[in-house]
């Protein structure tokens, strides 16, 4: 079939890679250097693609309302419209929502006004947890033990310097701590299917230290998530939400990414996404063995049928991203060793990256490229990702050396004790 993508990420790269190694034609809009090796690339706009299936990589254009609009064209789409999309356009409505559905998830209390805010964070010993209503890419969300940060983060998000009008309503709520995991969930508008679940990295700098960012690596399978796990997180979480969308009228067709913390309690809630996550698609989608533009193809229609399989080999990728990211990323250095780059089980998907008049390949964005590597466990995948980190350069690129490293660890000690 012929596939319209909407996107310019390492996590559009991902997906155009599966469409076209099962034998797909794509056409991408915008899309970037490393995805126009792979595809056609369009100038837009994008409902004036002639294409099967209509696939939307990033939130915002979902929450501006882009699936009602090719949907009122009788087209087939990926994406929630603007109803479904307001779970991740607003932080305050998903925390409705998952109350009035009952799913678990932490504490939460909704300001406007910095006077009852910083009122509210000092009637508690922290730590806190101070978020953005709306949209910020990942960066509006401030984890501290210290109270002074908090109330300075409030004020600032409050009287819209920060994030402008996204940060003139904030969420507070109650601090959660456990491993973090990534479910993505195909939904029809009737059910979900889980994909493998991913762990993500979302500090800029190793040990979990520095900025939030939009997330620094990933892996998948995560060694703690097994089946059992999935199914309670399906049950409490995922099809609670999809009851809840039928119960307000909302045919949510597209995929539901849960961010959840493994809590001492169990699984709870920590955000709802509308979308693939990146770099999450990034480990799960190279690792499912069916089509799945077919299966994409099944959600968009509303009748999910085919169960996702998955490959046993692990998928671990690392971010290489520009100088100054998140706070201010420095465009413009020079890439070398990404273009020819060909190693077995290893792909490099583009983030922000554009070619310049002079044809070489240049930074465009704050994460760059994700070098992705396949392996027999996470260890393997893990030593493949850095060996071939190691090969490509940008002035003054970060990484993290840290992803996959603990889930590497644990993995080893499983299997010794014969867990798996
Ligand atoms: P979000 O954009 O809501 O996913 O938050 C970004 C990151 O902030 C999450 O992935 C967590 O690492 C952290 N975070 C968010 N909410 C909480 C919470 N209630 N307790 C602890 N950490 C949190
Ligand atoms: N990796 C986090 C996200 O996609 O929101």
């Amino acid at each position: 079939m012929r596939i319209a993508v909407y996107g310019s990420g390492g996590r559009e790269h991902a997906l155009v890679a599966a469409f076209v190694e099962h034998g797909h034609e794509v056409v991408a809009f915008p899309g970037n250097p490393g995805i126009a090796k792979l595809a056609k690339l369009s100038q837009g706009p994008f409902e004036e693609i002639e294409a099967d299936l209509f696939v939307v990589g990033p939130e915002a254009p979902l929450v501006e309302g882009l699936a009602d609009l090719l949907r009122g064209q009788g087209k087939l789409v990926v994406g929630p419209g603007r109803d479904g999309a307001r779970l991740e356009g607003s932080k305050a409505w998903m925390k409705e929502v998952l109350a009035s559905a009952n799913i678990p998830t932490a504490r939460f209390r909704t300001f406007s006004d910095a006077e009852s805010a910083v009122e509210y964070l000092g009637s508690y010993e922290g730590p806190y947890v101070v978020k953005t209503d709306g949209l910020a890419a990942g960066k509006g969300v401030l984890v501290t033990s210290r109270r002074d940060e908090a109330v300075r983060d409030v004020v600032e998000k409050l009287s819209g310097e920060a994030f402008g009008a996204a940060g003139k309503t904030v969420v507070i709520e109650e601090a959660m701590e456990g491993p973090e995991l990534s479910l993505l969930v195909l939904c029809d508008g009737n059910k979900g299917k889980a994909l493998s679940p991913a762990q993500d990295f979302k500090r800029i700098y190793d040990g979990d230290q520095g900025p939030n960012t939009g997330g620094m690596g990933a892996f998948s399978p995560v060694p703690e998530a097994n089946q059992e796990l999935v199914d309670q997180i399906m049950r409490e979480a995922i099809d609670p939400l999809i009851e809840e969308f039928k119960r307000r009228g909302i045919d949510y067709r597209g995929i539901l990414y849960a961010g959840l913390m493994l809590t001492s309690m169990g699984p709870k809630v920590v955000e709802f996404n509308i979308r693939f996550g990146d770099p999450e698609t990034q480990v799960v989608v190279p690792r499912v063995k069916n089509d799945l533009a077919q299966i994409l193809m099944e959600v968009a229609s509303g009748e999910l049928r085919t169960e996702p399989e998955f490959i046993s080999e692990a998928m671990v990728t690392v971010v290489m991203a520009a100088e100054g990211y998140p706070l201010s990323p420095k465009m413009g250095a020079v890439i070398i060793g990404a273009e020819d780059f060909k190693r077995d089980g290893v792909q490099i998907f583009h983030a922000g990256t554009k070619r310049a008049e002079s044809g070489a390949l240049v930074v465009s964005g704050g994460r760059v490229l994700n070098v992705t590597a396949k392996g027999r466990d996470i260890e393997a995948a893990r030593r493949l990702a850095y060996d071939s980190l190691s090969q490509i350069a940008f002035d003054n690129m970060q990484y993290r050396k840290d992803i996959a490293l603990r889930a590497s660890q644990l993995e080893t000690m499983l299997s010794k004790s014969g867990e798996v």
